[in-house]
């Protein structure tokens, strides 16, 4: 899979998923634009990523939930590169709850205004400098609380709500760019852990969630891999595992 020298961009960089994210397409000699809400920490992913040395990364601010730092983000990408080849879209504030009153209105407008608002900002302002690529895809980081009829997360219904947002903003999107050669990728992932054994009976992990990133963009440009649906084995934070044969 080549991936060298790819401009990308990936959003809530500084841990977890989208920190691997990173690494993993620097690794392969991507150049990495990686935002985060806490720059400090977004940096220190850059740096570590440097002195690694295969790709390069490069840290900025990018809080979904603040426009004005969206539109910032994606101004300061367009100041160093004129073409973007990848964006992944997944920074999202999660927020447990069975109940409407299981969140603060502050928290429920955050999950919303990121997960929803800010990804289709953020997208809108570097879809011109997607347009410049010769291979351009916008991978979204959504969730299985996106699919119609789950309800297996004990995620708060605010949480359900942006990813059905980044979901239906995916699927049009996804149809009126192909015309264009722009791929929308999407992952619909249920829980997953970030380590784990990666065993049919264990849950799912953050590395293969990634390495599913990595193969649909990796895929010759005929390839388009509209979305990754997963089916769940366990019942995360429901105690029940089913036996696996
Ligand atoms: N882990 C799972 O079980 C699971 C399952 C399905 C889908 N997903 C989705 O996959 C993606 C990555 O998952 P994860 O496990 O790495 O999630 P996570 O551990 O909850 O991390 C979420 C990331 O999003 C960032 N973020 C939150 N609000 C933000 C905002 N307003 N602006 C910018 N960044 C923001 C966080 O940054 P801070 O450090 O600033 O909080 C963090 O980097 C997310 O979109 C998540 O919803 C995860």
């Amino acid at each position: 899979m080549d991936l060298d020298g790819l401009h990308v961009a990936v959003t809530g960089a500084a841990r977890d998923t989208g920190r691997l994210l990173a690494e993993a397409f620097a690794e392969r000699g991507a150049r990495v634009f990686l935002s985060a809400r806490d720059l400090p920490a977004a940096r220190a992913v850059a740096d570590a990523i440097n002195e690694r040395g295969a790709g390069r990364a490069e840290a900025f601010h990018c809080d979904l939930a603040a426009p004005d730092s969206v539109r910032a983000f994606a101004a300061a990408v367009a100041d160093r590169s004129s073409h973007l080849d990848v964006l992944v879209n997944n920074g999202a504030a999660y927020v447990e709850g069975e109940d409407l009153a299981d969140a603060s209105d502050d928290a429920i407008e955050s999950v919303l205004a990121g997960g929803g608002t800010g990804t289709v900002l953020l997208t809108k302002h570097l879809l011109p400098l997607l347009r410049t690529s010769s291979r351009p895809d916008v991978v979204n980081m959504i969730s299985a609380c996106g699919e119609v009829g789950h309800h297996r997360s004990g995620a708060h219904p605010a949480f359900y709500a942006a990813k059905h947002a980044h979901a239906g903003f995916a699927e049009i999107l996804s149809y009126r760019l192909r015309p264009e050669g722009i791929r929308v990728i999407s992952l619909f992932p249920p829980d997953f852990v970030q380590d784990g054994p990666r065993r049919a009976d264990g849950d799912l992990t953050a590395r293969s969630v990634v390495d599913c990133v990595l193969f649909a963009v990796g895929q010759p440009r005929d390839c388009f891999i509209r979305a990754f649906h997963f089916e769940q084995v366990r019942r995360s934070g429901l105690g029940t595992t089913p036996a696996v044969p």
